[in-house]
Parts: C-alpha cells; sequence; structure tokens
C-alpha cells in the first residue's frame, strides 16, 4: 500500500523546514517530485486502482504535486536570499564608487567649435567618405596625373583608382555634382597621408573644408569670413598675413598666418621665433575645378579653404606633439 497524500504533504513540509541550502532544497525535489520519488510512486500506483478510486486519488496527486512544487519554490528563494545576505558584507559607511564623467576628444571639441563657427555664418554642413576614388580625390580637383601628391608615398592606395582620401576637399566636387549654387559649406573629416610619423605628422587627422561658390564672390568675401573666424576662435587680437602659395584646385591660392597666439609676434617656442602660426589654407577655386562639375566659370566664381584640426588644437592648446592625440591616453585627454 502506498503512501497516502496527506502523509507525503505533511513528510514534505517537515523536510523543507529542513532544507537550509538551495542544495538541500533541490534534494527535497527529487526525493517527492523526481523519477523514484514518493509523488511519481503515488502517480504510477492510479493504474492498479479501480475507476471511481482512480479519480479521487488521481486528484490529490495532482494537487499534492503542485503543492509541493510551490513549497519547494518558497523554500529556495528563502535560503537562497539568506546564504546571499550571509556571503555579502556590505559596509554602510564606505565611501561611494566614483564613475569618471566621459568627455569628447580634444580633437573633436576643437572641429565641434570650428563647424559651430562657420554654421553661425550660414555654412551648411557636408560629410563624405574616407575611402575615395582617385577622381574625386586628384582629379576633379585639377592634381594634373603624374602630381607628386598622387604617388604612393603619401597616399595610401586601397585599390587600383581607389584612395583613402588625403584631404577633404573632394567633399567640394561631391557638393558641386548635387547642387547648383549658391553653394556655402563647410566640411569637416578624417584624412589619411602615408607620411613618415613624427612630432609634427600622422598618418590619420582632421581637416575642415569650406566653400562657398555663388555669383560675384570675391577673395575679400574670403578674407572677410577667415577673419571673423579666427577672432571668434583665436581672440580679437591676433593679426593675419595671408602669403601666396599653391594648390591645384585654387588660384591664386594662399596660406593663412596668424600672429603667434603665444607671444603675440615678439618670437617664441612655439612659433620658432617667427612670430607666425600657419592655420590654413586657401584661394579662389580653379575654374578647371568648376569645368569638371559643370559650373560655368563665366558665370559663377567661389572660394575655398581647408584646415588641420590637429594643427589647430596643438596651437590653442600649445601642444609640440600630435601623437598625443592618437595614444589615448587618458592623463592626456583629462585634461580638456
Ligand atoms: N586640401 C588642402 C590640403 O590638404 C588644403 C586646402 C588648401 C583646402 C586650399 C582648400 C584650399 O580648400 O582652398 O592640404
Amino acid at each position: 500500500m502506498s503512501e497516502t497524500a496527506a502523509d507525503i504533504l505533511a513528510q514534505a513540509q517537515a523536510d523543507l523546514a529542513a532544507a537550509a541550502t538551495p542544495e538541500q532544497v533541490e534534494a527535497c525535489r527529487v526525493r517527492f517530485l523526481g523519477k523514484k520519488g514518493s509523488v511519481t510512486a503515488l502517480l504510477k500506483s492510479l493504474k492498479d486502482l479501480d475507476p471511481e478510486q482512480r479519480r479521487t486519488v488521481g486528484q490529490q496527486a495532482n494537487d499534492l504535486r503542485v503543492a509541493i512544487e510551490q513549497l519547494l519554490e518558497q523554500r529556495l528563494t528563502a535560503v537562497g536570499d539568506q546564504s546571499a545576505r550571509s556571503r555579502v558584507k556590505i559596509d554602510y559607511t564606505l565611501p561611494g564608487k566614483r564613475y569618471p564623467a566621459g568627455k569628447l576628444h580634444p580633437v573633436t571639441q576643437t572641429l565641434n567649435e570650428i563647424v559651430d563657427i562657420f554654421y553661425g555664418m550660414g555654412f551648411r554642413v557636408a560629410e563624405g567618405p574616407e575611402v575615395e576614388t582617385e577622381y574625386y580625390n586628384f582629379g576633379a580637383l585639377n592634381f594634373p596625373p603624374d602630381h607628386p601628391a598622387r604617388d604612393m608615398q603619401d597616399t595610401f592606395y586601397v585599390g587600383k583608382d581607389t584612395v583613402l582620401r588625403t584631404h577633404t576637399s573632394p567633399i567640394q566636387i561631391r557638393e558641386f555634382e548635387r547642387t547648383k549654387p549658391p553653394v556655402r559649406i563647410v566640411a569637416p573629416g578624417r584624412v589619411y597621408r602615408q607620411e613618415a610619423i613624427s612630432a609634427r605628422s600622422y598618418c590619420v587627422f582632421h581637416q575642415v573644408e569650406g566653400f562657398y561658390v555663388d555669383h560675384d564672390v570675391t577673395f575679400a568675401d574670403l578674407k572677410g569670413v577667415l577673419t571673423a573666424f579666427a577672432h571668434t576662435f583665436f581672440g580679437s587680437d591676433v593679426k593675419f598675413r595671408f602669403r601666396p602659395s599653391f594648390f591645384p584646385f585654387t588660384e591664386p591660392s594662399m596660406e593663412v598666418d596668424i600672429s603667434c597666439i603665444l607671444c603675440g609676434g615678439r618670437g617664441c617656442r612655439v612659433c620658432k621665433h617667427e612670430g607666425w602660426l600657419e592655420i590654413l589654407g586657401c584661394g579662389m577655386i580653379d575654374p578647371n575645378v568648376f569645368k569638371s562639375v559643370n559650373y560655368d566659370p563665366e558665370v559663377y566664381s567661389g572660394y575655398a579653404f581647408g584646415m588641420g584640426v590637429e594643427r589647430i588644437a596643438m596651437l590653442r592648446y600649445q601642444i609640440d606633439d600630435i601623437r598625443l592625440f592618437f595614444e589615448n591616453d587618458l592623463r592626456f585627454l583629462d585634461q580638456f
């Protein structure tokens, strides 16, 4: 004769009350509900009973199983909690952990600030791909086929006609192809050059490109915009110098120097005793560039400029090694 449901329930209650660990609770589960458990035995014995009895006892056995499952669960929560509590000893008097707040990288901060200033002057923001075709990076920008900048020594080629862009100027071409003048855009982005890594040059850096094309855009407009930019960014005391230079995509081309922000032009270590710091290249967009995007150079004129973000951040924060920006040493980054 097998045990009755009531006996089994009483036994389960007693056993579970004595169970103090999750393992002991599990042992109880096996003892009652496992393959050879007493509830299982009771269920198996049903087949020997006559139909009338089978219904009553069957119902009891089922209720018993549900009841024991509940008991197991309650006990497991209770002992689990207890053992967790006894393992962790909390000292409420200890000071809390301080999680350092993240912040933007100094190059990103500088880049955002430059873009914001131009945005405030009515420039729209555009971006372009970092993997470019030779055509956008060089050809459409009026670089002759044998121009030294196309050389493998300066440019990372990723395919026969595909390069990692060496400057943000290809965004000019992409935007000119998409829109008709007036176009007034700043285009920030990452650029790549296969140069010997040193305190002054790194294989990756950032540029901000700017350009404006419309009827009657003049060099005076360019000077005005760049002066406004430099006064906002470096302060209203800085003086300017436009030096003639050469870029294939501008004619005439200039480089812009500002008076040294550290010594005010008297000469110091930062400006290498010259009193001037170069901040960007610029010029009036070459008619050949307009031709490659089907803008009529007789109808439109425009200016363009491009500046290195790391270089400008280095001037502003007086950092003498560009590599510091890419090492991600928190002792450096924390200072900005
Ligand atoms: N793309 C030039 C460079 O990488 C910078 C530059 C110079 C951009 C003159 C311009 C420009 O738009 O007009 O070095």
